[in-house]
């Protein structure tokens, strides 16, 4: 069987993926965000949507088309990527944490614009943790048996491999599977491309080669729906 006749293996289950970063505002206009374009996480809406899963796309501020037959819920803010998530994950059969929250936000967001000051001084930045929600999916489980699915993007560093970390992290989240995507050479983000190793709780590694975000998305599914409640 190829792709192209898409097998309806997720027919009569429901979904939720989340994608793009988050932006934690400082003052009315002006934020902390990141290079998050959302590609990957749509891209994994549109082939659950055709394998026949119900979709929710909890969508923290992107550019791009919403996909047909997914339903689409806009955020900006990591605590209301939360909120959204987690209201979804309560009937969904997978979560797929594809967004990349912002680790940390401005202790405080000034309701007036921050103006600058005229001696050449700037204001210092204090910041808070954000809450983890792929954690909390993973120790809550708003839906008992529910697969969770995150995501990873390491470089490697002197405490170890992109695999190794990408283990560690694993087992740090609680979440069943986690898609590591090596990103030294710094090229994934905004690109059509993405090549990642799929890693198991139950100590499975799936290598994903060099292909299209649709193909990776597919890979994921592939793992995913058998291990469905
Ligand atoms: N994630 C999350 N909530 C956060 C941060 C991350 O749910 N506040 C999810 C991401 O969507 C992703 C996974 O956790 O699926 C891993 O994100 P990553 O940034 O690699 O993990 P962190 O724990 O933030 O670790 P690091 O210090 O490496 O950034
Ligand atoms: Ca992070």
């Amino acid at each position: 069987l190829t792709r192209g006749a898409v097998v309806p293996d997720l027919a009569g289950r429901s979904v939720v993926v989340s994608a793009g970063g988050t932006r934690e505002y400082l003052d009315p206009v002006r934020f902390l965000g990141n290079r998050s374009s959302g590609l990957q996480g749509y891209a994994l809406a549109r082939a659950a949507a055709s394998r026949g899963a119900q979709v929710t796309l909890v969508a923290a501020n992107t550019a791009l088309p919403d996909p047909a037959g997914v339903k689409v819920v806009r955020v900006e803010t990591t605590e209301q990527l939360r909120t959204e998530v987690l209201a979804a994950a309560s009937s969904a059969d997978a979560v797929v944490m594809a967004a990349a929250p912002a680790d940390f936000r401005p202790t405080s967001t000034s309701e007036a614009k921050i103006k600058k000051a005229d001696d050449g001084s700037a204001p210092a930045l204090e910041l808070t943790q954000n809450p983890d929600i792929l954690r909390e999916l993973s120790t809550t489980r708003p839906r008992a048996g529910a697969v969770v699915v995150g995501f990873a993007a390491e470089t490697g560093d002197a405490t170890g491999s992109v695999l190794e970390l990408g283990r560690a992290k694993l087992a740090r989240k609680g979440c069943d599977l986690l898609v590591v995507n090596d990103v030294s050479g710094g090229a994934v983000f905004g690109s059509p491309d993405n090549e990642a190793v799929i890693l198991a709780a139950d100590g499975g590694a799936t290598e994903v080669p060099r292909g299209s975000k649709t193909a990776l998305a597919h890979a994921i599914w592939d793992q995913v729906a058998p291990r469905l409640p």
